[in-house]
C-alpha cells in the first residue's frame, strides 16, 4: 500500500505529452515500480486519448514487461508460436536475425499493417520493449486510422460503412510472406473472421477504418474486381504523412499502441550487421463492432 504522500508524488512526477498528430510521450515514472490506482487510470485515459504512448528510460526485461502490462489488460498469447522468447513464451521478441522458410531474412512488421486482425477478438494493444537497436534507423511508423477514416469522401464513406472484410493469417493478395503456422497451431487459429471496415472503436467510441493488407482476403458481398482497387485506394489515403508518428527508439522504450485506431509498420532500413531486438507482447481485444454495432 502505498503512502498518501507516494501517491502524490507520483502523479506529479508523470509527464505525458503528445506528439502530433498521435501519440504521447510519458516520463516521469517507472514501470517496474508499484504504481498507484490514479496514476494507472491516467494512464489508461492517456493511451484511449493518444493511441500511441512512448515511455522513456523503462529498460524492462520480460517478466517486468509482464507484470508492467497487467496496468492496461491481459495478455493475448499470439498465433505464430515461432517467436515465443523461452522462459516466457507470452512474451515474443521481434528480431532482424531471423530467415523465412526460403531463407530470406525476415523484418517482422514491413508494411502497413494492425496486429492479428484474423483473430475473432483482434488484441487491442501491442507493446515493444527495446533490448538492442540499431545506431540508425528501424523506427516504427503509426498512421491515425479515426482522422484517416473522418477525411474520407463521402461516397467512400457510403461504400465502406455496414461493410465486413474476410481477414485471414495470410493473405493471397499480399505480397508479404509471414512465417508459417506450426501444424499444431494451425488448429487453433481461425481459417478466416469477418471484421468491419469501419469499426466503432470500443473505449472511445470513434469511427476508424480497418484495414490490413496482409489479412484482407476480401470484402463480403464484393467483387475482387472491385474489392482490391477500393482496399488499395484505402490503404494510399491512411497512409498519408500527414496522419504519420514516426517513432523513432531510444534505448529503454516500452512502446505501445492500439490496434483498433492504428496501423503500423516497422523500417528494415538500418545496417543489418547490426542488432535490432525488442520483447513483444499484445493484449486481449473484444469482438469488433461496425458503425452501427
Ligand atoms: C510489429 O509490427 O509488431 C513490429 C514493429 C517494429 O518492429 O517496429
Amino acid at each position: 500500500m502505498m503512502s498518501s504522500t507516494a501517491v502524490l508524488q507520483q502523479e506529479n512526477e508523470l509527464q505525458i505529452t503528445p506528439f502530433s498528430p498521435i501519440g504521447a510521450e510519458v516520463k516521469g515514472i517507472r514501470l517496474s515500480d508499484p504504481l498507484s490506482e490514479p496514476t494507472r487510470a491516467r494512464l489508461r485515459k492517456a493511451f484511449t486519448d493518444h493511441s500511441v504512448l512512448a515511455f522513456r528510460d523503462q529498460w524492462l526485461d520480460a517478466p517486468q514487461m509482464m507484470a508492467a502490462v497487467q496496468i492496461f489488460g491481459e495478455i493475448f498469447p499470439q498465433h505464430n508460436a515461432k517467436f515465443s522468447i523461452p522462459d516466457h513464451p507470452l512474451v515474443h521478441y521481434i528480431s532482424n536475425a531471423d530467415t523465412l522458410e526460403n531463407g530470406k531474412r525476415y523484418i517482422p512488421g514491413e508494411g502497413y499493417h494492425t496486429d492479428h486482425s484474423n483473430a475473432a477478438a483482434p488484441p487491442m494493444a501491442t507493446v515493444l520493449s527495446a533490448v538492442k537497436l540499431p545506431s540508425v534507423g528501424g523506427d516504427t511508423q503509426f498512421v491515425d486510422m479515426v482522422q484517416a477514416y473522418q477525411d474520407l469522401p463521402d461516397e467512400i464513406k457510403q461504400r465502406i460503412l455496414g461493410r465486413r472484410a474476410i481477414h485471414v493469417y495470410q493473405s493471397s493478395h499480399s505480397a508479404r510472406r509471414l512465417p508459417q503456422l506450426s501444424e499444431g497451431r494451425r488448429a487453433s487459429v481461425p481459417d478466416a473472421v469477418l471484421q468491419p471496415l469501419v469499426l466503432r472503436h470500443p473505449n472511445s467510441g470513434h469511427l476508424a477504418l480497418y484495414i490490413n493488407p496482409i489479412r484482407i482476403e476480401g470484402i463480403l458481398g464484393m467483387d475482387d474486381k472491385e474489392a482490391l482497387p477500393l482496399l488499395d485506394q484505402l490503404l494510399e489515403h491512411a497512409t498519408q504523412e500527414k496522419y504519420q508518428y514516426r517513432h523513432v527508439w531510444k534505448g529503454g522504450d516500452f512502446v505501445m499502441w492500439d490496434n483498433r485506431s492504428l496501423m503500423h509498420k516497422a523500417n528494415g532500413d538500418y545496417d543489418m550487421n547490426e542488432e535490432r531486438y525488442l520483447y513483444r507482447l499484445m493484449l486481449k481485444g473484444v469482438p469488433l463492432e461496425g458503425a452501427n454495432g
